[in-house]
């Protein structure tokens, strides 16, 4: 999902996005790699502590979509609250009401999803249930997003994180509550659903784990390691989320051999795309080393690098693209320095096309320690 709801005219929009730009995108945004890399260790030692308790070496996961849902959200709200967020373990109160939040939050998926067979417009003029469960899901989730920022607003004033970036440059508590819900619901599915499928191929893929684990036991930064940024960049190129992209041209355009008029809505899909042999050769497999430099600095496995592009590009493009990424990479790394990742389902799983693009079936794994 990704507009942001409760902007309400262009020029807010693009006043809050400047200001967001330069908190999550330009620059250096490492501060939040501490809270991403907290949150991702506490799921793997939860991992790590099922599989002692089975006593049998392993342990199977047949509900990751939810349980990195809530990572996903974890992570975002660590980063927006910074310590006050760590707290929230010791405060059961709180911890209800960020999981009311978050399930409904997951909710907004299901009810835009069946707004997405019938025009939108026509279902709120009919007044279909379709339409009123969207509209009071969404006010529901507003009305939750805003009492979760006042309350850890009051449990402990801020003194780090986002919210203490934002209000530095002079954001009202208002527009900090309206773009946290944004944030919230932007982030949780994309990061939770692009994170499956990234587990998935590492669980299909022996060889892939295995590279990883050499390259994280011989690096000291796999925040930085080439290797693992291409496998990232290989499963958003198979699996992007958003497998389409789309733009009202601003001016008459020639695109290919068509001729297209100002206004017209242009849909990018990038699933063909990313999958194009023009663009990538052997374009079903995927090659990790695709995406690192021979010693001239050219990529060999790739001929057109922008016939994948997740995150979209230019103003409009994903806020979220580095907390995603970073985020991507420290369940990588995690994941696969404790566990040996093996797919335990009697079948493959494809992809199909609900809201975002998401697996057709469960993905089913079997976690063993190392
Ligand atoms: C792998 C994970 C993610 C993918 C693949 C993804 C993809 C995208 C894409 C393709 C767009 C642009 C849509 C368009 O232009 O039509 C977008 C926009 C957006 N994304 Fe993400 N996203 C991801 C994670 C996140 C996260 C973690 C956040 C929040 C922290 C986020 C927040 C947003 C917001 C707010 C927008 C709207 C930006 C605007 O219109 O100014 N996304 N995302």
């Amino acid at each position: 999902m990704f507009v942001w709801f409760f902007c309400r005219n262009g020029s807010e929009w693009l006043n809050n996005r400047r200001l967001m730009n330069k908190l999550l995108l330009n620059g250096n945004c490492n501060w939040m790699n501490d809270n991403i890399e907290k949150y991702t260790r506490k799921c793997t030692t939860q991992w790590s502590e099922d599989i002692d308790k089975s006593g049998k070496g392993f342990v199977e996961i047949n509900d990751l979509e939810r349980q990195l849902y809530r990572w996903s959200i974890n992570v975002l709200c660590s980063i927006m609250f910074g310590e006050s967020f760590d707290r929230i373990d010791s405060n059961p109160r709180l911890e209800a009401k960020l999981s009311e939040f978050t399930d409904n939050v997951h909710k907004i998926f299901t009810s835009t999803t069946r707004l997405m067979s019938f025009p939108p417009k026509l279902a709120e003029a009919l007044n279909l249930k379709r339409w009123t469960d969207f509209e009071e899901n969404v006010d529901l989730v507003l009305q939750l997003g805003n009492g979760i920022v006042d309350e850890f607003l009051k449990e402990s004033p801020c003194d780090d994180g986002l919210v203490l970036k934002m209000k530095e440059v002079d954001m009202s508590l208002d527009m900090i509550k309206r773009i946290f819900v944004d944030l919230i619901i932007a982030a949780g599915d994309t990061t939770a659903f692009s994170s499956q499928w990234l587990i998935y191929l590492l669980s299909k893929n022996e060889d892939i784990q295995t590279k990883v684990r050499e390259e994280i036991h011989s690096s000291n930064n796999w925040m930085e390691n080439p290797y693992i940024k291409g496998l990232i960049r290989e499963t958003l190129r198979l699996y992007p989320v958003a497998p389409f992209i789309g733009r009202y041209l601003a001016s008459d355009a020639v695109i290919g051999n068509y001729k297209i008029d100002k206004n017209s809505l242009v849909l990018l899909s990038l699933y063909t795309s990313g999958r194009d042999e023009n663009h990538f050769p052997d374009a079903e497999k995927v090659l990790p080393e695709r995406w690192i430099r021979n010693e001239n600095g050219e990529l060999t496995l790739v001929h057109k690098a922008h016939g994948t592009l997740p995150f979209a590009l230019g103003g409009r493009s994903c806020i979220g693209r580095k907390i995603a990424l970073n985020q991507m990479q420290a369940l990588v790394a995690m994941m696969t320095s404790n566990f040996n990742v093996k797919y335990c389902a009697p079948y493959d799983v494809d992809i199909t096309l609900r809201l975002v693009a998401v697996p057709d079936k469960p993905i089913l794994l079997r976690l063993e320690k190392i």
